[in-house]
């Protein structure tokens, strides 16, 4: 079952086009997964689909619902959560709070109940700190909630970014970058996390440079090159696919094909 799709997104910065022809599909229970060279336009497609930026064309699906220019907080609303590439924590908040502050974006209570502390408040206050407790043990950083997020290693900071995203209980997920600064061996339990939340019904898509990972975990891969989508298929199909080979090695397809090139 799709949960997520966008197709024929466009989106120019004053001049600058950053995506022609873009699209991607992301179901139920699968990690999709999009690559492509630097300034391909996958943040950009991100930021077309979660709401961050409104697209110029194309159109946005969640299940059967069109979104196409909903704002941020509808999308997370209708169960959209994401990361962000440049990690966007609040440097002066604790973890706990920092996972806090992305679970408020859906809470009903309006400022004035919060304010009375009504007891509807109340309860979605309680609800949403163990939600939040429950997101960090989820990724392993249960034990670092009344940590300032600031002192954190970035590793651990990506882990709390997931964490914000994951208490929103979203359908589907996308995450920008999430191995970018961890080891090796917190690369592979970041893997580990993936496939358990994709056992648990949600859709994932991943924007990763770290082919390892991409190779490892995705189901279905759409490769963006220079705003224009050039190839979907499965990872083995990907890795052979010369287009691809091309687009990362800057070379004629042809000629990359023939030295049977490796992706980065
Ligand atoms: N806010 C912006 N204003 C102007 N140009 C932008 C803006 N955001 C992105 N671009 C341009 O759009 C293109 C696509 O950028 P984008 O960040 O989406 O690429 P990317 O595939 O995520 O790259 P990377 O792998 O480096 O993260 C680039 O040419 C970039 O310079
Ligand atoms: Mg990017």
């Amino acid at each position: 079952m799709t949960l997520l799709r966008a197709e024929g997104i466009a989106k120019e910065f004053g001049g600058v086009v950053a995506l022609h022809d873009a699209g991607v599909v992301v179901d139920r229970g699968k990690i999709a997964a999009l690559i492509g060279p630097n300034g391909a336009g996958k943040t950009t497609l991100f930021n077309c689909i979660s709401g961050h930026l409104r697209p110029d064309a194309g159109c946005v699906w969640l299940g059967d619902r069109e979104m196409t220019g909903a704002p941020a907080f509808r999308m997370a609303q209708h169960g959209l959560a994401r990361t962000f590439q440049n990690l966007e924590l609040f440097p002066d908040l604790t973890v706990l709070e920092n996972v806090l502050v992305g679970r408020h974006l859906t809470m009903s209570a309006g400022p004035v109940a919060s304010m009375l502390r009504l007891p509807r408040e109340r309860h979605q206050e309680r609800r949403a700190r163990e939600q939040a407790l429950a997101a960090l043990d989820r990724v392993g950083a249960g034990d670092l909630a009344d940590r300032a997020v600031d002192q954190l290693p970035y590793g651990k900071q990506r882990l709390v970014e997931i964490a914000r995203a994951l208490a929103l209980e979203p359908s589907v997920l996308l995450l920008d970058e999430p191995a970018a600064g961890l080891t090796a061996g917190e690369a592979d339990n970041l893997g580990e996390l993936l496939q358990g939340i994709t056992a648990d019904q949600v859709g994932i898509l991943l924007v990763e440079h770290d082919m390892r990972t991409v190779m490892a975990l995705a189901d279905e891969i759409t490769v963006l090159d220079a705003g224009r989508v050039i190839a979907i298929g499965r990872p083995e199909e990907i890795q052979a696919n010369p287009a691809v080979i091309a687009a990362y090695l800057g070379v004629e397809a042809t000629e990359a094909s023939e030295h049977g090139a490796d992706l980065p």
